[in-house]
């Protein structure tokens, strides 16, 4: 199966669904010259209610496909994957993995009010890595921790602007607010597409921390130390003006529905040929 252009480095990227895409948008402003395979595990999602072991068994199907498909650096696009499964991802696996994590450490160090939110899933609430950030970045700031339930799920359904979703995220958000909150941080790649609404409803005090853009760099730095030659594109300025011939060279995957991560990934990159949208059974 020749999925890319075989002169390219190609990158792997999964997420329980459409979320990762937030993350995608970030990677292809900073590594536009390179092949994409999104995975969108649609079919198992929402992970945020599944066990541990369950979501080691998917990251390890959805790597086995990405790597078979050609990629050589995979990132987990997913707090909540990353959470649960990196770790052994990395000891089974002899590829790079750039996985997600909640801001804590810029939002902690950067709050003047010594308050922050947490907005994320059940899984990466409850997961070592984010209580070790916890213990390591923010001993003296005060963290108010929400579960984002329901959220998900009306992201996958296109309803993001749904009055249902203003209500759900007025209630997780205003707690927050009353508490001093000054720094809320989206620890779920799918929050990103509510951002706008998050906005409106925190006003201009209070900042919004995405951690896409440093994973991002992130990438950036580990495909530097696998090609030297690389190096120019890491000093290159952000592209906000990316090649309309990128969009022939991402492939989107499901393994359920198609329509959502077509609809989401077109916004993000317009042009992307109908083709490039392939249902899998991973
Ligand atoms: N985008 C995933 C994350 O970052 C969503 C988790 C889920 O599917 O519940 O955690």
């Amino acid at each position: 199966m020749t999925l890319t252009n075989s002169n390219k480095l190609t990158i792997g990227i999964f997420d329980s669904g459409v979320g990762g895409l937030s993350v995608w948008r970030e990677i292809i402003r900073v590594l536009p010259q390179y092949n994409y395979l999104y995975l969108a595990d649609t079919l198992y999602c929402p992970y945020g209610p599944r066990s541990r072991d369950e979501i080691i068994g998917r990251a390890t199907s959805i790597t086995d496909f990405l790597i078979t498909s050609g990629a050589s650096i995979v990132v987990v696009a997913c707090n909540t994957a990353t959470s649960a499964a990196i770790s052994t991802l990395r000891k089974r696996y002899n590829i790079p993995f750039v996985g997600m994590e909640p801001a804590v450490k810029p939002a902690a160090s950067l709050s003047k009010s010594g308050v922050i939110g947490v907005l994320a899933t059940k899984g990466t609430l409850d997961g070592d890595l984010y209580q070790s950030n916890l213990d390591k970045y923010a001993s003296d700031t005060k963290v108010i921790e929400r579960v984002g339930e329901g959220l998900v799920p009306l992201v996958e359904s296109g309803k993001a602007d749904d009055p249902v979703t203003l209500s759900l995220l007025r209630s997780y958000l205003e707690p927050m607010i009353e508490q001093g909150a000054d720094h809320i941080v989206l620890g779920c790649t799918h929050y990103p597409f509510l951002s706008e609404i998050i906005a409106k409803i925190v006003g201009a005090d209070i900042t919004i921390v995405d951690p896409a853009p440093a994973v991002a760099r992130r990438l950036a730095s580990v495909v530097a130390e696998l090609n030297i030659n690389d190096q120019i594109f890491l000093t290159r300025k952000v592209s906000d003006n990316i090649s309309p011939e990128l969009a022939l060279r991402t492939k989107f995957f499901s393994t359920g529905s198609l329509q959502v991560l077509n609809d989401m990934a077109e916004r993000i990159l317009p042009g992307i040929p109908e083709e490039n949208f392939i249902q899998v059974n991973v």
